[in-house]
């Protein structure tokens, strides 16, 4: 095992082996699949490689939603090297807190069905994001609909209709005003079966208790951690399962 590279171990077993040394490594590792254009174009974007593809993210900087954040990458960076055990190919997986867009891409890339959900004021771009990176490179196209966080679940996302595999989020907790609505969404969205892979950035102390609160209607599992950019990546399925 020791003869393999560190990219090419799953996260699994980084997370029980590494030190720091192996963290700045991955890091390093995850950080080297962003690129910036080598020419002066009209629109800024940044460009990413996953999945044997180059992605090209259109970016605004005036606001939360419109860059690629470090949590980003590290979600796309396990999707893509733990295909085997979080298969993607046909699953129904939903997005909150897109963003850019940039994980949504990559779970299409891998296969699934997905649905980016975001504020409305973002959906102009992501929809432009996800049309310009998958459109002929997919299996099945992504969606992209508006979620704003505890905001008319049962109308748009009703209990008995929205089944998904798998919820991604990255980066949705911080200090903003929705934390209660965000973990509303959670256990809205989901079921007895649903896997939440959830890449969190510790920041601030009362933002951090949010884990606690989700540990509550979930149980959680630390995959891994990345103390050199305080994130942690966790899976988690709803508490009290009756196949648990
Ligand atoms: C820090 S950004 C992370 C974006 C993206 N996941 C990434 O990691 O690059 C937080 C995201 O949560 C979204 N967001 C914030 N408050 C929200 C709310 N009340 N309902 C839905 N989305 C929200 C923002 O629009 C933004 O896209």
């Amino acid at each position: 095992v020791l003869l393999l590279k560190p990219q090419t171990l799953p996260f699994s077993f980084l997370s029980e082996k590494r030190k720091d040394d192996d963290d700045k490594k991955v890091v390093a590792e995850i950080m080297k699949r962003c690129f910036v254009p080598t020419f002066i174009t009209t629109t800024s974007w940044e460009g990413f490689h996953f999945v044997g593809h180059e992605i090209r993210i259109t970016e605004a900087k005036d606001c939360y939603g419109a860059v690629v954040w470090p949590s980003a990458l590290v979600l796309c960076y396990f999707l893509e090297t733990n295909v085997k055990q979080y298969n993607m190919v046909d699953k129904n997986v939903i997005e909150i807190g897109a963003g850019t867009g940039l994980v949504s891409i990559v779970a299409s890339l891998l296969g699934a069905h997905v649905t980016a959900t975001d504020l409305p004021e973002l959906l102009g771009n992501l929809q432009y994001n996800l049309s310009r990176n998958t459109k002929m490179k997919c299996k099945h196209l992504p969606q992209v609909k508006e979620l704003s966080w505890g905001v008319a679940l049962d109308k748009n996302f009703p209990r008995s209709s929205s089944c998904f595999d798998y919820i991604l989020a990255a980066d949705v907790v911080y200090a903003h005003p929705f934390l209660d609505e965000l973990l509303l969404t959670f256990e809205h969205l989901c079921r007895e079966t649903t896997v939440i892979l959830w890449v969190m950035k510790f920041r601030l102390e009362k933002e951090n208790r949010f884990v606690d609160r989700f540990q509550e209607l979930f149980d959680l599992e630390e995959i891994s951690s990345f103390p050199s950019l305080n994130i942690k990546l966790f899976k988690a399925m709803k508490k009290n399962r009756r196949n648990a």
